[in-house]
């Protein structure tokens, strides 16, 4: 069945008697697959580009590692904010793991010792705070939470998009040694 199969179609090329100048009129592999409405899909899809979060799940879909929950908009929402409890034990790898995503991600701003003296300070006209000033060690771990998810005010960005939920709670108890190592 599958040599008649290879017999059938080297005969109808013998037959058609294809020239070199002909098959170069085919048009290119990838407009063949493109004229296909299945795989067409897979040249219109729209890419996912780095440092972009994933789509939302569609409504009503069940999550199988967890999704995240977002905290409400920060300042206007303090009492929720600090409501949030920090699922994440100040363990010696938490603290490792925020030094690491700390130093990426806030270290450039915020200072190596979280004082607010990073390189790039002096460019934000030095409204960087400092996070062991004592109003910023009385925050809650929801509102330190929610900064790195929401950024704040004009000059602080989001970190959401970059920093993974637990991350951000790696971060937060980070911050709190950097807070007692100041006092
Ligand atoms: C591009 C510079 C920049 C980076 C990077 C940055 N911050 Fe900030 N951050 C700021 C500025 C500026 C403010 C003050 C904003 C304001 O008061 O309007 C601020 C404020 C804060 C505050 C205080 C919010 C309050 O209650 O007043 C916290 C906490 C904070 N940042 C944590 C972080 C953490 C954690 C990271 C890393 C994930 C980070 N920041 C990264 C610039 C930055």
């Amino acid at each position: 069945m599958r040599c008649n199969l290879w017999l059938a179609l080297a005969l109808g090329l013998a037959v058609t008697g294809c020239t070199r100048e002909q098959w170069h009129r085919f048009p290119s592999p990838d407009d063949v697959i493109a004229a296909v409405p299945w795989f067409s899909v897979m040249h219109t899809g729209i890419a996912i580009q780095p440092y972009k979060m994933p789509r939302q799940p569609a409504e009503g879909a069940v999550p199988v590692t967890g999704i995240e929950v977002v905290p409400p908009p920060i300042p206007q929402n303090e009492a929720a904010l600090n409501r949030l409890r920090n699922p994440v034990q100040q363990t010696a790898a938490s603290i490792e793991r925020g030094r690491d995503r700390y130093e990426i991600y806030c270290s450039l701003c915020h200072g190596d010792g979280g004082v607010g003296d990073g390189p790039v300070a002096p460019a934000l006209a030095n409204a960087v705070r400092d996070l062991t000033d004592p109003r910023q060690v009385a925050r809650s771990d929801g509102w330190i939470y929610a900064t790195i998810r929401h950024g704040f005010g004009a000059l602080m960005p989001e970190y959401g998009s970059k920093i993974s939920p637990e991350d951000r709670w790696h971060v937060v108890n980070y911050v709190r040694v950097l807070q007692g190592a100041a006092r």
